[in-house]
Parts: structure tokens; sequence; C-alpha cells
């Protein structure tokens, strides 16, 4: 006889991080930018606002650190708190990314959370994880194990 074990850990997709950036905070964003996240199926998993100092938000964006926009990303993200959270949907990076819309704001598809809310490719409204790992590393960032539901 042949036994079919599977092994669940308490999740029923994959995660993805997201940070609503300062400036969509700022201009009071944050609670209609989380409803329409919701509203896409993404369940939160932890949650919380905070602010990045210039050092965390170098350390959160060090991947970029060569990019001639990286003084005025580091500028943007540590200009005012931010609210982050870990998501939780069947393919959530990937899905996340459709769902928010292209980096650009103005390149974005009508009707998705860059589009709507984002100002400039920098200040474009929210952050999402670009693969699992990064998922896991940003929500490692700001989450312990005691803040994830
Ligand atoms: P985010 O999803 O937070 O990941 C990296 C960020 O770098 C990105 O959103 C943009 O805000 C920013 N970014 C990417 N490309 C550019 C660019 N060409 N000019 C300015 N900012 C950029």
């Amino acid at each position: 006889m042949r036994l079919n074990i599977k092994i669940s850990i308490n999740m029923s997709g994959s995660i993805t991080f997201t940070m609503v950036k300062p400036a969509a905070v700022a201009d009071g964003h944050a609670a209609a930018i989380l409803a329409k996240i919701a509203e896409g199926g993404f369940k939160i998993k932890a949650l919380k606002m905070t602010r990045l100092s210039k050092e965390q938000a170098e350390q959160f964006y060090a991947i970029h650190s060569e990019r001639p926009f990286f003084g005025s990303l580091v500028k943007s993200m540590s200009s005012g708190p931010i609210i982050a959270a870990m998501l939780e949907k069947d393919n959530a990076v990937e899905a996340f990314r459709a769902y928010i819309g292209a980096t650009n704001p103005a390149e974005a598809a009508a009707g998705t959370i860059r589009k709507t809310y984002g100002k400039s490719i920098e200040d474009n409204a929210v952050h999402g994880s670009d693969s699992d790992d990064n998922a896991q590393l940003e929500a490692g960032y700001f989450f312990s194990q005691f803040e994830r539901f």
C-alpha cells in the first residue's frame, strides 16, 4: 500500500512582501491601498507601520546601490513612515507584481495600484518583492516569527 502524505506548514500559498511607500502614506492613501490589496485576494500575514532610517533604506535597497537613482530612492524611502506587510496568495510574488502594475506608474495599466496612487517611478506607491527568495529576505527584515500570523 502506498501512503500519500502531504505536509502543510500552515500556509495556503506563497508569500510576498510589500511596503506602502512614504509619499503614498503622507498623501493619505495607505488605507485605500491596503483595502485594494485585500480585494485582490492577498491575505495579510503580518503588518506594521514604521520608518526606515537612511541606513536601513540603503540596506533594504542594497541591490540597487550602483544605480544612478540609488541616492534619491533612499532619500525618498526614508522620508517618512511606511506600511510594511507580508502577503500570502498562490504564486504571490508574480500575482502581486501583476496586480500593482509596472514600476513606472506612467506605464502601469489602468486600475492598478501604481497607476492610481503612484506619482513617479520612485514614488510608485508600493514596493513588491521580485522573487520568492527576496520575499523571504525582505519579510525577514521587518517581521519576527512572533509577528507573523
Ligand atoms: P520598488 O518595487 O520599490 O523596487 C526598487 C525601486 O527602485 C522601484 O520600486 C522604483 O521605485 C525604483 N526605481 C527603479 N527603476 C528606477 C529608475 N529608473 N529611476 C528611479 N527609480 C527607479
